[in-house]
């Protein structure tokens, strides 16, 4: 008997850290989706395992059959198969200068011949996610990643459902305590950011289900 296709939620850790703030919110938001179903197929995505060239802006992706010739060598095939058909993406993404980490923005670059094959990430649903050092910076991030995905013709979505007043919308941990001289320590955790993190990654996961039906 043939199996069922899982639908798929796919998670990058967009830090060259592994086990960093990054790592942490994804892992947040991957419980909260665990939380809403089993069901679905998690494909947690370390953007450090992969080695992508970034783009020379060579244009083959503009003309059938818009592939890039820069897959011959590098794992951006591989890529590709864990990410197309996801119902879903989350990144999470580290502050560095204001933007996203040069990893993603690899990633981002070269997924153009994906637009160009006539959006073939068209109606996915897309939450950006951040880890920044001080306090402010991180919403330069998650600009970067909604570009990313509008342009993309994705769905982006944060958390907004707790409340209007007290709860933050878009999961971005600091490594700064509220005592601005203090910094998050070995072992800890920024744990209102996990609260928003796992509170969007259960958004994604009940919007993916409505989508379906
Ligand atoms: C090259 C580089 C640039 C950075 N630039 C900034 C910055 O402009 N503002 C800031 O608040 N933190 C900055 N940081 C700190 C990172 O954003 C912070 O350590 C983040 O939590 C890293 O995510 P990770 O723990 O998942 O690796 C920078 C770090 C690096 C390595």
């Amino acid at each position: 008997m043939r199996r069922k296709k899982l639908t798929k939620i796919s998670l990058i850790v967009g830090s060259p850290r592994k086990n960093r703030s990054c790592n942490f919110l994804i892992d947040q938001a991957i419980e909260g989706i665990k939380l809403i179903s089993s069901d679905y197929e998690i494909e947690k995505i370390q953007i450090s395992d992969y080695n992508i060239t970034p783009c020379n802006g060579c244009d083959q992706c503009l003309r059938p059959p818009n592939d890039c010739p820069l897959t011959e060598n590098d794992d951006m095939n591989k890529l590709e198969e864990k990410i197309l058909g996801s119902s879903a993406i989350l990144i999470a993404a580290p502050n560095y200068f204001g933007s996203v980490s040069s990893q993603i923005k690899v990633l981002i670059d070269r997924s153009r011949p994906w637009k160009m094959k006539k959006y073939l990430l068209k109606d996915v649903i897309f939450a950006p996610l951040a880890s920044t050092g001080l306090r402010n910076g991180g919403e330069g991030v998650i600009s970067d990643l909604i570009n990313f995905a509008l342009i993309q013709g994705m769905i982006v979505v944060a958390n907004n459902l707790g409340s209007p007043v007290i709860e933050g919308n878009i999961p971005i941990t600091s490594l700064q305590k509220f005592n601005l001289k203090e910094f998050i320590g070995k072992g800890e955790t920024d744990e209102l950011a996990g609260i928003i993190a796992k509170d969007l990654g259960k958004r994604v996961a009940n919007l993916v289900q409505k989508i379906k039906k």
